[in-house]
């Protein structure tokens, strides 16, 4: 999608979308509109009664006066109370019901009094709001692109332009990145198996960030046996993808992000039932958001260092497939009994959390994992579920969570829980029983982190199939990338 920034005089054609402020407010352009339509503007408004509440519109067809087809008035609020997602979502909704005008569009962000953020920021936030609410999936469509149905290009109007692309420009890198993990998620497992996926995540080295692909040959010398067995029944070898961005000081330690990439779960020996199976072509969910993240860190060139590891496997069902009952090692020298098979994302987390901070003894780990059904069942869909050894990183988490809409909800990890995998035969084993079960995978994960400040993120009720929003109207949310992309931003740059 196209969008320009440019100052604010009446556009000759087209669409033309208006703010309007809390009230009714007209700013400086509202007003000169008002008088080159011979007060029709005014007089609609009052018809109308149309106040300019939040996301409340007004359209008039052929305004006598203008030369535009269209003007479409869009309710602010106040604009001092709006915060940065509160203008992403408005501008997600005037994209929604713009739909695919025929004709240029433009959106005037007009100067209205109390933009906290200045007019440049507030425009830059209503177009990035845009942008994410345009992505299609549809490059599988041979016949009716949905292309067609949206928006493809926008010019803004602002007094403020310079500021106002100024400010897009990080926006428009997050959204990117948002893009990227949401492409991800979509692709079928026959197009996106591990290879392929690492080699999507090698792209991003021209965006500077440095990246590394581990095969199997070099993860069976760093005994990550816990993941090997994961991929050990698909003809797809898997792999694990490190991404570097050393945006920060020099030689400063870290932060890491790790991600379950599960490029399609059949559960294995134990086999899921046929209904809805297709959507485990999602289960790599927790790697895409890494991916996308990394991406959106790049772009805006952030002041942080930030290493991104995503576990690259496919679970079937084979000959050769790791059996319940199979006792394996991994990396940190534990060993696993697997009593099923479909609890595999522990098992590929498990060595990569390792790794991690073994290698690089990072300020913190997050990982994100579409890791458990028993999540979706707690939280549903408006919620991932967080577990952490650490409140203030949890905390952090949260108020990220409120900032950008992507939310969170902390569930426990507890000593109690260890107790549920404990197992005779080995050091721990990989299912709880029928209770707490994102949380006995939680703790299961627990043991594999070393004492390193760590949040655990279970989005198998964000990444996918999930509901539609002002900004997200897709199957993949890109759920994550905003999440963590706002974390860094707050307590790890500059
Ligand atoms: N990938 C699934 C979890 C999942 C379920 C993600 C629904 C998205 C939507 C995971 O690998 C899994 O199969 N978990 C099992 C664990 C159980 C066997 C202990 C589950 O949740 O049923
Ligand atoms: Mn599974
Ligand atoms: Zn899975």
């Amino acid at each position: 999608m196209d969008i320009k920034f440019s100052g604010s005089a009446v556009p000759k054609s087209g669409n033309l979308v208006l703010t309007v402020a809390a009230g009714a407010k007209l700013g400086s352009l509202g007003v000169e509109i008002d008088s080159q339509t011979d007060g029709q503007l005014k007089r609609a408004i009052a018809a109308a009664e149309f106040e300019a509440k939040r996301d409340s519109m007004l359209e008039l067809i052929a305004p006598v006066g203008l030369k535009v087809d269209r003007l479409l008035l869009v309710g602010l609020g106040k604009p001092e109370d709006l915060g940065a997602y509160d203008l992403e979502k408005t501008g997600g909704a005037i994209a929604g019901r713009i739909g695919a005008a025929s004709g240029r569009v433009a959106l005037a962000v007009d100067d209205h009094e109390g933009f906290e953020m200045g007019g440049g920021r507030a425009a830059a936030l209503l177009a990035s709001g845009v942008k994410l609410r345009t992505y299609r999936f549809d490059k599988y469509k041979t016949k009716k692109k949905d292309e067609d149905k949206r928006l493809k290009a926008l010019s803004v109007l602002t007094k403020s332009a310079a500021a106002a692309r100024k400010a897009f420009a990080p926006l428009s890198g997050i959204a990117d990145g948002v893009h990227l993990a949401r492409d991800l998620v979509n692709e079928p497992a026959n197009v996106l198996y591990p290879v392929e996926f690492a080699k999507r995540a090698k792209q991003l080295s021209k965006l500077g960030v440095k990246v590394e692909v581990l095969t199997e040959k070099d993860m069976e010398k760093l005994k990550m046996d816990a993941l090997l067995g994961v991929g050990q029944g698909s003809v797809r070898d898997s792999r694990m993808v490190v991404m570097h961005w050393m945006g920060g000081k020099k030689g400063e330690t870290p932060v890491a992000f790790i991600g379950k990439g599960v490029t399609f779960d059949t559960g294995g020996i134990s086999l899921k039932p046929g209904a809805g199976m297709g959507d485990m072509k999602g289960d790599m969910g927790g790697a895409a958001c890494v991916t996308g993240l990394m991406h959106a860190l790049a772009a805006r060139k952030a002041k942080a260092n930030v290493i991104g590891i995503i576990g690259l496997a496919e679970n079937m069902p084979d000959a050769a497939a790791q059996r319940p009952g199979d006792i394996v090692n991994s990396m940190s020298g534990q060993t696993i009994e697997i009593l099923n098979t479909d609890a595999e994302g522990r098992l590929l987390l498990a060595d990569v959390l390792w790794y991690a901070q073994d290698r690089f003894k990072p300020k913190f780990m997050v990982n994100l994992a579409t890791l458990t059904g028993a999540i979706l069942v707690a939280l549903g869909k408006e919620y991932a579920g967080i577990f952490s050894n650490n409140d203030e990183l949890a905390q952090r988490l949260t108020v990220s969570g409120e900032a950008t809409g992507e939310l969170v909800w902390r569930m426990p990890l507890s000593p109690a829980y260890d107790k549920m995998i404990d197992t005779p035969n080995a050091d721990v084993k990989n299912v709880g029983g029928r209770y707490a079960g994102a949380s006995t995978a939680a703790q299961f994960l627990q043991r594999f982190v070393n004492d390193v400040p760590w949040t655990h993120i279970d989005v198998a009720g964000t990444a996918m199939d999930s509901p539609k929003n002002e900004i997200s109207q897709g199957w993949a949310s890109g759920y994550g990338v905003r999440l963590l992309n706002h974390l860094v931003a707050e307590h790890y740059e500059g």
